[in-house]
């Protein structure tokens, strides 16, 4: 996320807004180009919205899978990334090692998108934001996050506090956040942290969760189940955040587990919005990385 840098944000939410607005304007804007849409582990939105997003510009979406290209397994990643380097115009990647997209990216010129790894989720931080500004400016508001200081946490400080967002974090001792990225978001703006999600989402103007369980955590599942047990966003909790603060969570999510379903259903949850809100901002990212 920190690549990015707070002009860089500032740009790729406004032109994901315009996208949003008018998409056919820009049908034919990357006609001609290939993304590649690499993919370790499952996944519904990013999959789809990348793919569509690429498609709506006039690009064309190359899927590549694990299982099929073998990174690692069959051939050494940094071969891979120069093969890779001749075909495409962009690469997206979701992967289990954050290092495995540094090092493709070390052996392309192509830009190398992060589509989620085990440590950050910065596309999806992007339409987080969009989806905030769509109804409050980011400058000022409280961003509250509550449970696993993970991936999804790392990206939402950092992005948060580039837009000017002031952000707490509410989560058990064991799962804080990685300090070097809490120390990178402190660079550009307030971020606390708090042990109880109480304190983190008092007058909070967007309260997010995320799973407990991250992709390739499940050995770890029952005892994160036990450490979180009091960090789950029900109504309760919600009744402490600012009147008009909406519920917001990455998806897929686990109803009676990180959420409640009544928090989940109600008319705060914005949940839906940030889905959406992935295919315009990944077009932006792409129109930003790639028009001439
Ligand atoms: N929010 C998100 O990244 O969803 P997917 O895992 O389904 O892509
Ligand atoms: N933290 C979650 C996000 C899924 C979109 C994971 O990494 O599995």
């Amino acid at each position: 996320m920190a690549d990015v840098g707070a002009e860089g944000l500032a740009r790729l939410l406004e032109s994901a807004l315009d996208f949003k607005r008018d998409p056919g304007r820009y049908r034919s804007a990357l006609a001609g180009k290939t993304v590649g849409l690499f993919f370790q582990k499952p996944s519904l939105r990013t999959w789809v919205s990348s793919t569509a997003a690429t498609a709506l510009l006039g690009a064309h979406p190359v899927p590549i899978q694990q299982e099929v290209s073998g990174v690692g397994e069959r051939e050494d990643p940094a071969d891979v990334a120069r093969v890779l380097d001749r075909y495409l115009d962009a690469l997206g990647m979701r992967v289990f090692e954050h290092s495995l997209l540094e090092q493709m990216a070390d052996h392309m010129k192509a830009p190398v998108i992060n589509l989620l790894s085990d440590r950050e989720h910065p596309c999806q931080a992007v339409a987080d934001l969009m989806t905030i500004a769509e109804r409050r400016p980011l400058a000022g508001s409280v961003l509250a996050y509550v449970g696993d200081g993970n991936n999804v946490c790392h990206s939402l400080m950092l992005a948060g506090t580039m837009a000017g967002m002031r952000v707490r974090v509410g989560c058990p001792p064991g799962y804080r956040p990685d300090g070097s990225v809490v120390a990178r978001a402190r660079e550009w703006g307030e971020v606390s942290i708090f042990d109880d999600p109480a304190p983190a989402v008092r007058g909070a103007h967007a309260v997010y969760t995320d799973v407990w369980t991250s992709m390739g955590q499940e050995e770890e599942s029952q005892q994160r189940l036990a450490a979180f047990t009091d960090y789950t966003v029900d109504s309760g909790l919600m009744e402490l955040a600012d009147p008009e603060g909406v519920f917001m969570h990455c998806l897929p999510a686990h109803r009676g587990e990180e959420v409640t379903a009544e928090v989940l259903e109600s008319p705060r949850s914005v949940v839906f919005d940030q889905a959406e809100n992935r295919l315009h901002s990944f077009a932006a990212l792409l129109l930003n990385l790639l028009s001439a």
